[in-house]
């Protein structure tokens, strides 16, 4: 076994974006590309713990080495998080879809339909679930992407999910944000706040020891 901060600990990291489907061709999602989340997984396993990563459709290729569990829609991450949340540790560093269709159709909606409506109901916010049923000494970790005001939005969610960190980052900071291969964010907690620049792979690291180094 790994020797690290994280020896023995079950992480679950989520990943990636969903799919909400529309019929059996279209679906709502985002450009998330699961860089982030799985290098947290990657990360956390190199410290020593024992990861399952929960993932959506990923545009980079899944790990080989992690024990992982594919979702597409929101319902199914919430199902499979649901199913894995007594875990010492919890990343939600998936981009899921804050809407999904209120009715799935069966066939492909024809497109000279011309009264074409979709409508959308809300999803279950996920990490508030976590953050209301939340074990005992569970470390719960969310990520926050804003536009603006960071700082202010991100400690609002950090208080609002009950999370015991949130991880913030700009979509308006060069080299950061959903495709990149690099991040800037800011690690906050009730009483922290620190900023991370580089790689998503290294600063993934660098987050974690900071988090977990005793
Ligand atoms: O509120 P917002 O979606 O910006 O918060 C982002 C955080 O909440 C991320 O950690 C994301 O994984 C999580 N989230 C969730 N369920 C949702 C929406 C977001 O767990 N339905």
């Amino acid at each position: 076994s790994i020797e690290g901060p994280l020896e023995g600990q079950k992480v679950v990291v989520t990943a990636g974006p969903t799919r909400e489907h529309i019929d059996p061709v279209r679906f709502i999602s985002n450009p998330s590309s699961g860089k982030m989340g799985v290098a947290m997984a990657e990360a956390a396993q190199s410290l020593g713990a024992d990861v399952t990563l929960i993932h959506g459709p990923l545009s980079i290729p899944t790990p080989e080495d992690i024990h992982s569990v594919k979702i597409t829609s929101t319902a199914d991450l919430f199902d499979a998080v649901k199913q894995y949340a007594a875990a010492d540790v919890i990343i939600m560093a998936a981009a899921v879809s804050d809407f999904t269709p209120e009715e799935v159709h069966q066939n492909k909606v024809k497109k000279d339909k011309a009264d074409n409506e979709i409508k959308l109901k809300q999803t279950p916010d996920i990490i508030s679930w976590l953050g209301e049923h939340k074990p005992k000494g569970q470390i719960l970790i969310g990520f926050a992407m804003e536009t603006e005001n960071l700082i202010e939005n991100a400690t609002t969610k950090l208080n609002k999910k009950n999370a015991d960190f949130i991880i913030a980052n700009s979509l308006n900071d060069k080299d950061a944000g959903f495709e990149a291969d690099t991040n800037s964010v800011h690690l906050l907690s009730k009483d922290s706040e620190q900023k991370f620049q580089g790689s998503k792979k290294d600063i993934s690291i660098e987050i974690l020891n900071t988090i977990f180094r005793s």
